[in-house]
């Protein structure tokens, strides 16, 4: 009986020292000492061994289960720790590495355009003024002179809510809420986002304009080309060409189309002013009185005029951008060269 328990516990040390996961450990305890153990096994054998020699037995039994119980606990122990600084060595982190650099955002180029042209026109003495971008006909049509069956107001060119509200395609619509708000003289810009469904290479559902108005006594196209050209020689630099073509806008008469000496070519032709030399850079014109009558102003006594510019266009030109969908396509890497 000695030389069996002797042989179990050599088996058992040598099981437990060979082996190195949790469950192994676990699975070698229950088998030697579980209920339905190799040791409880003996001890139910017990019964037919001489009363005399049963305490011997007993104790020799139960020393043996205190063994391999300590050995169980011992390995487990060092089983555990080797788990634990494997896992300390590979959630390791290097404090003395420097920190990641959160970068810091760039103003997009519209937003920087926007604002470089403000800027301008503030020193002019202009003053920013806003409207909404849903927008009821009366302000973006009806009171700029453009009637109901007018083809700007197309299903294909606006965004309509419902027969009486729409998108505002351009930022003419501030013109009339100012001029309704105020009583002349007035002098503002009005930069904001307009819609129309329209979408290719150079044109976006989505835009954005600026929008200028000044009304006083006395004021004559001569101020409108003098204040435009103060505007392209500030933005486009010194000396730029600015030439003025007759057009046509329902709210301005006269009206004019203004081109600026192309920036690529300097007026000599090339593929971006299409061998012009030319570059259509935005719409004006005095204001027509028709669009004085419906803000009620006496346009008698009161001349003005309003300018109007696709800044998409204006960012384009200026950076040399080809497709204006690179400024709505939130590329870092294109957005971070501004
Ligand atoms: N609203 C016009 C457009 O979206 C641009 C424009 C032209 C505005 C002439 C004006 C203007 O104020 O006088 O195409």
């Amino acid at each position: 009986m000695k030389e069996k328990l002797d042989d179990l516990l050599r088996k058992a040390l040598g099981e437990l020292a060979a082996s190195s996961s949790d469950d192994a450990l676990q699975e070698i305890r229950v088998r030697y000492l579980g209920k339905k153990g190799e040791l409880t096994a003996i001890m139910k054998g017990l019964g037919g061994v001489p009363a005399e020699d049963r305490p011997a037995l007993g104790q020799a039994v139960n020393t043996l289960k205190d063994r391999i119980e300590e050995e169980y606990k011992s390995k487990l122990s060092v089983i555990r720790d080797v788990k634990k600084a494997e896992k300390l060595r590979s959630e390791r982190i290097d404090v003395t590495l420097p920190g990641r650099r959160r970068s810091i955002g760039t103003k997009h180029p519209i937003t920087l355009v926007t604002e470089e042209i403000t800027e301008i026109f503030a020193g002019l003495g202009f003053q920013v003024a806003e409207g909404p971008e849903i927008e009821l006909d009366f302000y973006n049509f009806e009171a700029l002179n453009i009637p109901k069956d007018h083809p700007a107001r197309d299903m294909q060119d606006s965004f309509y809510i419902n027969e009486n509200i729409l998108l505002r395609t351009h930022t003419s619509p501030v013109q009339i809420r100012t001029m309704l708000k105020h009583a002349p003289p007035i002098r503002i810009i009005a930069p904001g986002t307009v819609y129309r469904c329209d979408s290719d290479a150079t044109h976006s559902p989505m835009f954005h304009q600026v929008e200028g108005l000044l009304v006083d006594k006395g004021i004559s196209f001569g101020d409108l080309k003098g204040i435009l050209t103060i505007f392209v020689n500030q933005y486009f630099g010194k000396g730029t060409g600015v030439r003025l073509r007759p057009s046509f806008f329902p709210f301005t008469e006269p009206s004019a189309e203004v081109d600026i000496a192309c920036v690529m070519c300097k007026g000599n032709g090339c593929r971006i002013c299409k061998n012009t030399g030319w570059l259509e850079i935005l719409g004006a014109g005095m204001v027509d009185p028709e669009v004085f009558r419906h803000v009620k102003y006496d346009s008698e006594a009161n001349t003005g005029f309003a300018f109007g510019m696709g800044i998409e266009r204006i960012a384009m030109l200026k950076y040399g951008i080809k497709d204006m969908r690179l400024l709505f396509e939130n590329d870092m890497r294109f957005l971070n060269q501004f």
